[in-house]
Protein backbone atom coordinates (compact mmCIF):
# COMPACT_ATOMS: atom_id res chain seq x y z
CA UNK A 1 0.00 0.00 0.00
CA UNK A 2 0.94 3.48 -0.96
CA UNK A 3 1.17 5.92 1.78
CA UNK A 4 0.18 9.38 0.46
CA UNK A 5 1.18 11.57 3.37
CA UNK A 6 0.29 15.01 3.68
CA UNK A 7 -1.63 17.73 6.05
CA UNK A 8 -2.27 17.76 9.26
CA UNK A 9 -5.42 19.71 11.34
CA UNK A 10 -6.02 21.79 8.36
CA UNK A 11 -6.70 18.83 5.91
CA UNK A 12 -9.17 17.77 8.77
CA UNK A 13 -10.90 21.37 8.28
CA UNK A 14 -11.01 21.37 4.97
CA UNK A 15 -12.33 17.94 4.26
CA UNK A 16 -14.60 18.10 7.07
CA UNK A 17 -16.24 21.47 5.08
CA UNK A 18 -16.20 19.41 1.55
CA UNK A 19 -18.13 17.04 3.15
CA UNK A 20 -20.79 19.05 4.95
CA UNK A 21 -21.05 20.49 1.49
CA UNK A 22 -21.43 17.30 -0.37
CA UNK A 23 -23.73 16.30 2.05
CA UNK A 24 -26.11 19.20 1.41
CA UNK A 25 -26.15 18.97 -2.06
CA UNK A 26 -26.86 15.54 -2.84
CA UNK A 27 -29.71 16.43 -0.22
CA UNK A 28 -31.23 19.28 -2.71
CA UNK A 29 -30.59 16.86 -5.70
CA UNK A 30 -31.97 14.27 -4.00
CA UNK A 31 -35.37 15.78 -2.57
CA UNK A 32 -35.67 19.20 -4.43
CA UNK A 33 -38.81 18.90 -7.15
CA UNK A 34 -36.66 21.00 -9.52
CA UNK A 35 -33.59 19.91 -9.07
CA UNK A 36 -34.35 15.82 -8.93
CA UNK A 37 -33.44 15.68 -12.77
CA UNK A 38 -30.60 16.62 -12.98
CA UNK A 39 -27.96 14.21 -13.27
CA UNK A 40 -24.76 14.83 -10.60
CA UNK A 41 -21.11 14.38 -10.84
CA UNK A 42 -18.24 14.65 -8.33
CA UNK A 43 -15.42 15.74 -9.62
CA UNK A 44 -11.95 15.32 -7.50
CA UNK A 45 -9.34 16.62 -9.88
CA UNK A 46 -6.54 15.97 -7.76
CA UNK A 47 -7.70 12.79 -6.70
CA UNK A 48 -4.56 11.12 -4.90
CA UNK A 49 -5.32 7.90 -3.17
CA UNK A 50 -8.59 8.06 -1.59
CA UNK A 51 -6.86 7.76 2.11
CA UNK A 52 -4.33 10.05 3.91
CA UNK A 53 -2.16 9.78 6.62
CA UNK A 54 -0.81 12.44 8.64
CA UNK A 55 3.26 11.87 8.77
CA UNK A 56 6.73 14.02 8.30
CA UNK A 57 7.66 13.83 4.12
CA UNK A 58 7.36 16.89 1.98
CA UNK A 59 5.43 17.05 -1.17
CA UNK A 60 6.57 17.64 -4.69
CA UNK A 61 8.75 20.44 -5.76
CA UNK A 62 6.00 22.82 -7.01
CA UNK A 63 4.87 22.31 -2.90
CA UNK A 64 5.16 26.40 -2.52
CA UNK A 65 5.37 26.17 1.59
CA UNK A 66 8.05 23.74 2.34
CA UNK A 67 6.67 22.76 5.77
CA UNK A 68 2.94 22.57 4.23
CA UNK A 69 2.72 19.04 4.48
CA UNK A 70 5.44 18.36 8.18
CA UNK A 71 3.67 18.02 10.82
CA UNK A 72 4.25 16.05 14.08
CA UNK A 73 1.16 14.19 14.73
CA UNK A 74 1.17 10.63 14.54
CA UNK A 75 0.73 8.55 11.86
CA UNK A 76 -2.22 7.34 11.13
CA UNK A 77 -4.95 6.90 8.31
CA UNK A 78 -7.62 8.96 7.59
CA UNK A 79 -10.27 9.18 4.82
CA UNK A 80 -9.40 11.38 1.78
CA UNK A 81 -11.70 13.54 -0.75
CA UNK A 82 -12.27 10.89 -2.95
CA UNK A 83 -13.27 8.26 -0.29
CA UNK A 84 -15.62 10.93 1.89
CA UNK A 85 -17.31 11.70 -1.62
CA UNK A 86 -18.10 7.90 -2.02
CA UNK A 87 -18.80 7.23 1.17
CA UNK A 88 -21.52 9.76 1.47
CA UNK A 89 -25.01 8.34 2.67
CA UNK A 90 -26.73 8.75 -0.86
CA UNK A 91 -24.06 8.77 -3.88
CA UNK A 92 -23.31 10.94 -6.46
CA UNK A 93 -24.51 9.54 -10.17
CA UNK A 94 -20.85 9.82 -11.53
CA UNK A 95 -17.58 10.44 -10.73
CA UNK A 96 -14.71 11.24 -12.07
CA UNK A 97 -11.37 10.95 -10.65
CA UNK A 98 -8.39 12.78 -11.96
CA UNK A 99 -4.66 11.66 -10.89
CA UNK A 100 -0.83 12.35 -12.33
CA UNK A 101 0.31 9.69 -10.60
CA UNK A 102 0.34 6.55 -11.68
CA UNK A 103 0.93 4.87 -8.32
CA UNK A 104 -1.97 7.16 -6.66
CA UNK A 105 -4.04 6.33 -9.46
CA UNK A 106 -3.62 2.21 -8.84
CA UNK A 107 -4.24 2.39 -5.21
CA UNK A 108 -7.85 4.78 -5.15
CA UNK A 109 -8.48 2.13 -8.36
CA UNK A 110 -7.75 -0.64 -5.66
CA UNK A 111 -9.68 1.37 -3.22
CA UNK A 112 -13.15 1.42 -4.83
CA UNK A 113 -12.92 -1.70 -6.06
CA UNK A 114 -12.57 -3.48 -2.82
CA UNK A 115 -14.52 -0.88 -0.22
CA UNK A 116 -17.15 0.48 -2.85
CA UNK A 117 -17.62 -2.48 -5.31
CA UNK A 118 -21.24 -1.37 -6.19
CA UNK A 119 -19.99 2.08 -7.29
CA UNK A 120 -17.24 0.92 -9.53
CA UNK A 121 -19.45 1.78 -12.91
CA UNK A 122 -20.32 4.99 -11.67
CA UNK A 123 -16.34 6.09 -11.46
CA UNK A 124 -14.53 7.37 -14.49
CA UNK A 125 -10.47 7.48 -13.39
CA UNK A 126 -8.22 9.21 -15.37
CA UNK A 127 -3.78 8.98 -14.64
CA UNK A 128 -3.83 12.95 -16.54
CA UNK A 129 -3.24 16.37 -15.74
CA UNK A 130 -6.24 17.93 -14.29
CA UNK A 131 -6.55 20.93 -16.52
CA UNK A 132 -6.28 18.86 -20.04
CA UNK A 133 -8.41 16.41 -18.48
CA UNK A 134 -11.27 19.53 -16.80
CA UNK A 135 -11.48 21.74 -19.94
CA UNK A 136 -12.03 18.68 -22.28
CA UNK A 137 -14.71 16.86 -19.76
CA UNK A 138 -16.84 20.32 -19.44
CA UNK A 139 -17.09 20.52 -23.04
CA UNK A 140 -18.42 16.62 -23.12
CA UNK A 141 -21.45 17.71 -20.99
CA UNK A 142 -24.82 18.51 -21.49
CA UNK A 143 -25.32 21.30 -18.46
CA UNK A 144 -28.82 21.59 -19.07
CA UNK A 145 -29.52 17.72 -17.56
CA UNK A 146 -26.10 17.46 -15.46
CA UNK A 147 -24.69 19.36 -12.13
CA UNK A 148 -21.15 18.74 -10.78
CA UNK A 149 -19.07 19.58 -7.78
CA UNK A 150 -15.43 20.25 -8.42
CA UNK A 151 -12.84 19.87 -5.67
CA UNK A 152 -8.96 21.26 -6.49
CA UNK A 153 -6.91 20.27 -4.24
CA UNK A 154 -3.22 20.84 -5.35
CA UNK A 155 -0.36 21.04 -3.93
CA UNK A 156 0.82 24.64 -5.05
CA UNK A 157 -0.03 26.13 -8.20
CA UNK A 158 -0.83 23.60 -10.29
CA UNK A 159 -4.59 24.58 -11.17
CA UNK A 160 -4.19 26.96 -15.10
CA UNK A 161 -6.79 30.18 -14.57
CA UNK A 162 -7.89 28.57 -18.22
CA UNK A 163 -9.59 25.37 -16.26
CA UNK A 164 -11.03 27.89 -13.64
CA UNK A 165 -12.68 29.96 -16.79
CA UNK A 166 -13.68 26.65 -18.43
CA UNK A 167 -15.68 25.39 -15.54
CA UNK A 168 -17.37 28.93 -14.58
CA UNK A 169 -18.63 28.72 -18.11
CA UNK A 170 -20.25 25.67 -18.19
CA UNK A 171 -23.40 27.49 -15.83
CA UNK A 172 -23.50 24.20 -13.59
CA UNK A 173 -20.69 23.67 -11.36
CA UNK A 174 -20.22 23.81 -7.85
CA UNK A 175 -16.46 25.16 -7.27
CA UNK A 176 -14.52 24.36 -4.41
CA UNK A 177 -10.54 25.72 -5.07
CA UNK A 178 -7.74 25.05 -2.18
CA UNK A 179 -6.19 27.93 -3.34
CA UNK A 180 -2.20 28.23 -2.55
CA UNK A 181 -1.24 31.64 -0.70
CA UNK A 182 2.44 30.42 -0.87
CA UNK A 183 2.52 32.53 -3.69
CA UNK A 184 3.06 35.15 -0.96
CA UNK A 185 7.02 33.99 -1.23
CA UNK A 186 7.29 34.23 -4.71
CA UNK A 187 6.34 38.12 -4.62
CA UNK A 188 9.68 39.29 -3.25
CA UNK A 189 9.94 42.30 -1.35
CA UNK A 190 11.66 44.00 -4.18
CA UNK A 191 9.55 42.76 -6.94
CA UNK A 192 12.28 41.41 -8.64
CA UNK A 193 10.40 38.01 -9.87
CA UNK A 194 12.45 35.62 -12.02
CA UNK A 195 10.66 35.69 -15.35
CA UNK A 196 9.49 32.02 -15.50
CA UNK A 197 7.62 32.52 -12.15
CA UNK A 198 6.23 35.98 -13.24
CA UNK A 199 4.61 33.66 -16.41
CA UNK A 200 3.45 30.98 -13.24
CA UNK A 201 1.77 33.97 -11.70
CA UNK A 202 0.14 35.05 -15.00
CA UNK A 203 -1.44 31.26 -15.44
CA UNK A 204 -2.33 30.89 -11.80
CA UNK A 205 -3.95 34.35 -11.81
CA UNK A 206 -5.31 34.16 -15.72
CA UNK A 207 -4.04 38.25 -15.67
CA UNK A 208 -0.99 40.35 -15.16
CA UNK A 209 -3.06 42.33 -12.69
CA UNK A 210 -1.34 40.93 -10.00
CA UNK A 211 1.43 43.11 -10.51
CA UNK A 212 -0.03 46.50 -9.96
CA UNK A 213 -2.12 44.03 -6.80
CA UNK A 214 0.92 43.71 -4.64
CA UNK A 215 3.20 46.64 -6.06
CA UNK A 216 2.58 49.88 -6.13
CA UNK A 217 5.23 52.46 -7.14
CA UNK A 218 5.79 55.49 -5.55
CA UNK A 219 8.08 58.64 -6.25
CA UNK A 220 9.75 59.56 -3.25
CA UNK A 221 12.26 62.84 -2.95
CA UNK A 222 15.54 62.52 -1.24
CA UNK A 223 18.99 64.65 -1.44
CA UNK A 224 19.80 63.35 -5.21
CA UNK A 225 16.16 64.09 -6.66
CA UNK A 226 13.64 61.98 -7.51
CA UNK A 227 13.54 58.28 -6.81
CA UNK A 228 11.31 55.23 -7.85
CA UNK A 229 9.92 53.72 -4.79
CA UNK A 230 7.82 49.69 -4.77
CA UNK A 231 6.00 49.33 -2.43
CA UNK A 232 4.61 45.76 -1.52
CA UNK A 233 1.40 45.10 -0.47
CA UNK A 234 1.11 41.16 0.18
CA UNK A 235 -1.04 40.17 2.64
CA UNK A 236 -3.02 37.21 3.38
CA UNK A 237 -6.30 39.45 2.70
CA UNK A 238 -4.79 41.09 0.03
CA UNK A 239 -4.06 37.71 -2.02
CA UNK A 240 -7.39 35.90 -1.08
CA UNK A 241 -9.15 39.09 -2.04
CA UNK A 242 -7.64 39.17 -5.27
CA UNK A 243 -8.57 35.65 -5.90
CA UNK A 244 -11.98 36.29 -5.08
CA UNK A 245 -12.66 39.17 -7.28
CA UNK A 246 -10.78 36.86 -10.42
CA UNK A 247 -13.61 34.04 -8.99
CA UNK A 248 -16.28 36.65 -9.50
CA UNK A 249 -15.17 37.13 -13.35
CA UNK A 250 -16.33 33.47 -13.73
CA UNK A 251 -18.52 32.51 -11.57
CA UNK A 252 -22.23 34.59 -10.34
CA UNK A 253 -21.53 33.35 -6.24
CA UNK A 254 -18.26 33.82 -4.40
CA UNK A 255 -17.76 32.95 -1.11
CA UNK A 256 -15.26 34.32 1.49
CA UNK A 257 -12.73 31.55 1.68
CA UNK A 258 -11.47 30.46 4.49
CA UNK A 259 -7.81 30.81 5.34
CA UNK A 260 -6.60 27.49 6.46
CA UNK A 261 -2.87 27.20 8.63
CA UNK A 262 -0.41 25.02 9.93
CA UNK A 263 0.46 24.18 13.49
CA UNK A 264 2.60 27.34 13.53
CA UNK A 265 -0.44 29.56 12.32
CA UNK A 266 1.69 29.92 8.72
CA UNK A 267 -1.46 30.12 6.18
CA UNK A 268 -0.92 27.78 3.55
CA UNK A 269 -4.20 28.07 1.44
CA UNK A 270 -7.44 29.25 1.40
CA UNK A 271 -10.53 27.72 0.90
CA UNK A 272 -12.73 29.12 -1.84
CA UNK A 273 -16.09 28.07 -3.22
CA UNK A 274 -17.77 29.17 -5.95
CA UNK A 275 -21.28 28.54 -7.86
CA UNK A 276 -21.45 28.92 -11.76
CA UNK A 277 -25.49 28.57 -11.97
CA UNK A 278 -27.56 32.37 -11.35
CA UNK A 279 -30.19 30.75 -10.27
CA UNK A 280 -29.23 27.91 -8.13
CA UNK A 281 -26.04 29.94 -7.08
CA UNK A 282 -27.81 32.00 -4.27
CA UNK A 283 -28.89 28.67 -1.98
CA UNK A 284 -25.16 27.13 -2.88
CA UNK A 285 -23.48 30.24 -1.74
CA UNK A 286 -25.96 30.20 1.56
CA UNK A 287 -24.94 27.03 2.52
CA UNK A 288 -21.25 26.99 1.35
CA UNK A 289 -20.74 30.13 3.24
CA UNK A 290 -22.79 29.52 6.27
CA UNK A 291 -20.11 25.51 6.24
CA UNK A 292 -16.77 27.98 6.06
CA UNK A 293 -17.83 30.51 8.49
CA UNK A 294 -18.60 27.63 11.04
C1 LIG B 1 -3.07 17.31 -1.90
S1 LIG B 1 -3.07 15.85 -2.84
C2 LIG B 1 -4.79 15.50 -3.01
C3 LIG B 1 -5.39 14.89 -1.80
C4 LIG B 1 -6.82 14.44 -1.96
N1 LIG B 1 -7.70 15.52 -2.34
C5 LIG B 1 -7.31 13.81 -0.66
O1 LIG B 1 -8.02 14.46 0.13
O2 LIG B 1 -7.00 12.62 -0.44
C6 LIG B 1 -2.68 16.37 -4.46
C7 LIG B 1 -2.65 15.24 -5.51
O3 LIG B 1 -2.57 15.84 -6.81
C8 LIG B 1 -1.75 15.04 -7.64
N2 LIG B 1 -1.30 15.93 -8.75
C9 LIG B 1 -0.25 16.77 -8.77
N3 LIG B 1 -0.23 17.47 -9.93
C10 LIG B 1 -1.33 17.07 -10.64
C11 LIG B 1 -1.89 17.46 -11.88
N4 LIG B 1 -1.32 18.40 -12.65
N5 LIG B 1 -3.03 16.87 -12.29
C12 LIG B 1 -3.64 15.92 -11.52
N6 LIG B 1 -3.15 15.51 -10.33
C13 LIG B 1 -2.01 16.08 -9.88
C14 LIG B 1 -0.67 14.54 -6.72
O4 LIG B 1 -0.08 13.34 -7.21
C15 LIG B 1 -1.44 14.31 -5.41
O5 LIG B 1 -1.91 12.98 -5.32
Amino acid sequence: MIEHVFGGDWTEIKLARLEKYLAAYRTIFTGNERARHFTTWYVDAFAGTGSRSSGETAGSSLVLSEDVYQDAETSRYRDGSARIALGLQSPFDHYLFIEKSKAHVNELRAMIEKDFTALLPRCDLRQDDANGVLCAWCKERDWKKERAVVFLDPYGMQVEWSTIEALGATKGIDLWYLFPLGVARLLKRDGNIDEAWQKRLDILFGTDAWRTRFYQTRMTQDLFGDREEIERNVTVENIQGFIQERLVTCFSKVADGLVLRNSKSSPLYSLCFAAANERGGKTALKIAQSILDD
